[in-house]
């Protein structure tokens, strides 16, 4: 999704724009473009596609800007108008001494283009932003206060922004804004930085203030000032970001979606620790800040969650009612903000999200909030917007995620809620103690059993080669496996627009079995337990209509090699834990058909990382 640079300082800004936009580039997005204060005006350079075509694009102009030090850049993910270099930001004033770059979305944009051309502002692009620069200079025309005039414009917009505004009257000023969509400003020795996220900025420096809705800060070369919308200023909460810039790094691997499917052991690793010592002890999450007492008392649970994120969501419903006999509700956040949610002050909300930004999943949360409900945040950004609307967070702390498609956050995830589940249920006392005692040694011996598929990915890799012509592709589990089904069709679908749909394999017969015949793959995840004699007959029933089939197993019952076409393996393991090792071979074959077909698997086109816009 969009992503905002900003600098003022003493070094050459252009690069400092360009190496940030690189930083944010995993959101995603379709153009990218800079504003630099020059000698005399402001020039703005735009380029579509790649941030490789701004940089062509800049190199007939290196004269214009080499002794630039102010400057803004943003990278674009279209939502209202074409990815076109008019669309593109910067957007400017009539005149172009104003510009801006804006991430969110204005809602009342169409009202405020209406009044604005009328007093004479001609409109360029068919962007909902653009307004926000005529808006902006408008308010400067009257009280020639930048300040100011970012102040009265965000008072009349509506909807979710983080603002960047330059002006050509102020050699060494930037004011920047936001609300509901992150912005961060980080603070060097004669410089400052203004960024959507952390990796534009850490490279710089490790001091820095997030910006809470409706903030406005103005910062020059060696002053920073900090002002709510009544214009009184307000103290700043300046911290150190617990980051290094070597995160970022692929580590020798081609695409960072293949470094970070190979991390997945030491992110289960990292989590455990502190957290679960031994089978014998009981997990310990001081996380959770429910008391003991509302714990045991507590009937309702609700899980808001998009995506990956709702997947691991879904098999946390499974293991907390499983274990807990808590009764739990999984939702889209998209879909419970707009009905009539039951929601109270008993009813603990968990709200799941990878980079804490997502705009539906902060809304759902903050809406919950309201009613009373304590909040969980299951998080890999501790310092997002939705870790600050926690009661209780339980960050997982999988590292940075840079490839599009999720993969370790959604490992690290699924552990949370293992270890969620389990510290519930032995403060509840709703589990024999022996089948918790077992889980949690199997849960300490999964980081080896995920290094033993990811040390053998031959038949995998085969699979991939085999199928990677299709232009379908099914997938069927049943129970604690469904989510598992799902998240391997969303990771193919995602990265090799592949059409690939996950189905609970009971639900074949009464519908998606048409589609079978033997152009279809259908891969059906086997993993020993209740139902793999059930899912065994699914699969029999795609085979009766021809079917290509595909096993993804840990079983090695000689039935199968009669039945399925290709076999995958994966380590013994017990059902309950079997969605975190079927996940990796699935993650894999979405990699390697992705990387056979030629695509873009780090940054699949449409799509964003931090998805900041509802
Ligand atoms: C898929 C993927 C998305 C995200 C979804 C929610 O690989 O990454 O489906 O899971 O956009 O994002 P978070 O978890 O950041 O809220």
């Amino acid at each position: 999704m969009c992503g905002i640079v900003g600098y003022v300082g003493y070094r050459s800004v252009v690069d400092i724009l360009l190496d940030g936009l690189e930083q944010l580039e995993y959101r995603g997005y379709d153009s990218s473009g800079i504003a630099v204060k020059c000698e005399n005006d402001i020039k703005v350079y735009k380029a579509i596609g790649k941030l490789n075509n701004l940089r062509e694009e800049l190199k007939s102009h290196v004269s214009e800007f080499s002794k630039s030090t102010m400057g803004i850049g943003h990278i674009r993910w279209a939502t209202h108008g074409a990815p076109t270099v008019l669309n593109a930001h910067p957007h400017t004033c009539n005149h172009g001494d104003l510009v801006l770059v804006h991430n969110g979305i204005i809602e009342n944009y169409k009202e405020l283009r209406e009044r604005l051309e009328k007093r004479g502002c001609v409109f360029k692009s068919q962007t909902d932003t653009e307004v926000a620069a005529h808006l902006i200079a408008d308010k400067y025309n009257e009280t020639g206060d930048l300040t100011e005039a970012v102040r009265l414009a965000t008072k009349e917009i509506e909807g979710a922004y983080a603002l960047c505004v330059m002006h050509n009257d102020h050699r060494t000023t930037i004011v920047a804004t936001k609300r509901n969509a992150p912005l961060l400003v980080g603070l060097g020795d004669g410089e400052y930085l203004i960024a959507s996220d952390v990796p534009a900025i850490i490279k710089y420096t490790k001091k820095a203030m997030y910006l809470t809705d409706n903030q406005i800060v103005t910062v020059t070369p060696n002053s920073i000032k900090l002002i709510n919308q009544e214009g009184v200023e307000v103290p700043q909460k300046i911290e150190m970001l617990p980051w290094e810039p070597v995160a970022l790094s692929k580590m020798g691997y081609k695409h960072f979606m293949l470094k970070e499917i190979h991390e997945q052991p030491d992110v289960i690793r990292n989590i455990l620790v502190g957290k679960l010592h031994t089978a014998a002890e009981p997990v310990i999450l001081n996380e959770v800040k429910l008391t003991k007492d509302t714990l045991k008392k507590l009937n309702r649970i609700q899980i808001i969650a998009c995506g990956t994120s709702l997947h691991a969501a879904m098999v946390g419903k499974y293991l907390i009612e499983t274990f807990c006999g808590i009764s739990v509700d999984v939702e889209a956040s998209s879909e419970y903000i707009y009905r009539q949610t039951v929601t109270d002050e008993h009813t603990l909300v968990i709200g799941v999200s990878q980079s804490g930004e997502t705009a539906d999943t902060l809304t759902a949360i903050k809406q919950a909030k309201s009613k009373g409900s304590h909040i969980l945040i299951i998080t890999n950004r501790p310092d997002s917007s939705m870790a600050r609307e926690a009661d209780s967070l339980l960050s997982v702390n999988a590292g940075i995620e840079v490839s599009v498609a999720a993969t370790k956050s959604y490992i690290a995830q699924l552990m949370a809620f293992y270890l969620l589940s389990l510290y519930m249920a032995e403060i509840k006392e709703s589990t024999d103690l022996s089948i918790i005692q077992s889980i949690k040694n199997e849960l300490m011996l999964l980081p080896q059993k995920i290094e033993q598929v990811l040390s053998n990915t031959d038949e995998i890799q085969k699979c991939a080669r085999k199928y990677s012509g299709t232009k379908d592709f099914i997938y069927i589990a049943r129970g604690i496996n469904l989510p598992t089904a799902l998240e391997g069709a969303l990771k193919l679908k995602e990265i090799s627009y592949i059409n690939a749909t996950g189905y609970a394999a009971g639900e074949l017969k009464h519908g998606p079995i048409a589609m079978l015949d033997e152009s279809m793959p259908v891969l059906s995840i086997l993993m020993k337990g209740i139902v793999y004699e059930k899912l065994l007959s699914n699969s029999e029933e795609a085979k009766a209509r021809n079917a290509r089939m595909i096993a993804l197993t840990n079983s090695n019952d000689p039935k199968l090699d009669e039945l399925f076409d290709c076999i995958i393996r994966v380590p013994e393991v017990q059902e309950f834990l079997s969605p975190i090792l079927a996940v990796i071979p699935l993650q894999l074959i979405a990699y390697y058909i992705a990387e056979f077909l030629g695509k873009d698997v780090d940054q699949p086109r449409n799509l964003a990382k931090s998805v900041t816009v509802e």
